[in-house]
């Protein structure tokens, strides 16, 4: 694609951001070929917007906890991420569970990383379950969103071993150095497949 029509992408997040930043550094690096239109986060105080504004990347902020309901606050998502148009919508470390409505909305076009080899450890606390339930490998997945959560199509998974002492922080950090690769990764595939 040239730059005029270049695939772009909104990334939402609710924290830190650093699986945002790992896919800003791809494109700066030029292993991943797309535009980042914003960054949404549902937090007013996540970490990653500052990241975001630094790089001169629009951002938003849409506050869950100023909407009556779930699904007023994913309508008013919606609302703000279609006016960028994206190609992709990438959810890096979004904590939010979303409506039904909201998944068809955005069908086909909306990714998650989740930290742990789907379909095993869906939902939360996914190191300390690997790691209670004598796991010897886990690992991350690139999926594609669909209204069950954290049960879409895998693009794409990283694998690393669970070490006989690990807690569930230094396995956490196994895990995220290979997620910070894999959505980059996961994201140009999807790109070059929707070509
Ligand atoms: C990442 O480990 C991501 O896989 C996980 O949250 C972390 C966000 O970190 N996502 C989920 O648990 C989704 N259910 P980041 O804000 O530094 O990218």
């Amino acid at each position: 694609m040239t730059s005029a029509n270049k695939a772009s992408i909104v990334i939402l997040i609710s924290g830190r951001g650093s699986n945002m930043k790992s896919i800003v550094e791809a494109i700066k690096t030029g292993s991943l070929d797309t535009n980042v239109a914003a960054v949404i986060s549902n937090r007013p105080d996540a970490a990653g917007l500052d990241y975001a504004k630094q790089e001169n990347i629009p951002t938003a902020v849409i506050d869950h906890k100023q909407f009556a309901s779930r699904e007023l606050f994913d309508q008013a998502m919606a609302k703000e991420i279609d006016s960028y148009t994206p190609n992709l919508v990438v959810l890096a470390g979004f904590m939010r569970i979303l409506t039904t409505e909201f998944v068809e909305h955005f069908a086909g076009k909306l990714i998650n990383i989740h930290p742990a080899l789907l379909p095993k450890f869906k939902g939360l606390n996914t190191h300390q379950r690997a790691i209670d339930a004598g796991e010897k490998e886990h690992g991350a997945s690139v999926h594609i969103v669909t209204p069950e959560l954290d049960d879409g199509p895998v693009v794409l998974q990283a694998r690393v071993p669970v070490l006989d002492d690990d807690t569930a922080d230094t396995l956490a950090a196994r895990v995220l150095e290979q997620e910070h690769s894999l959505y980059p990764r996961a994201i140009a595939q999807l790109i070059t497949e929707n070509k």
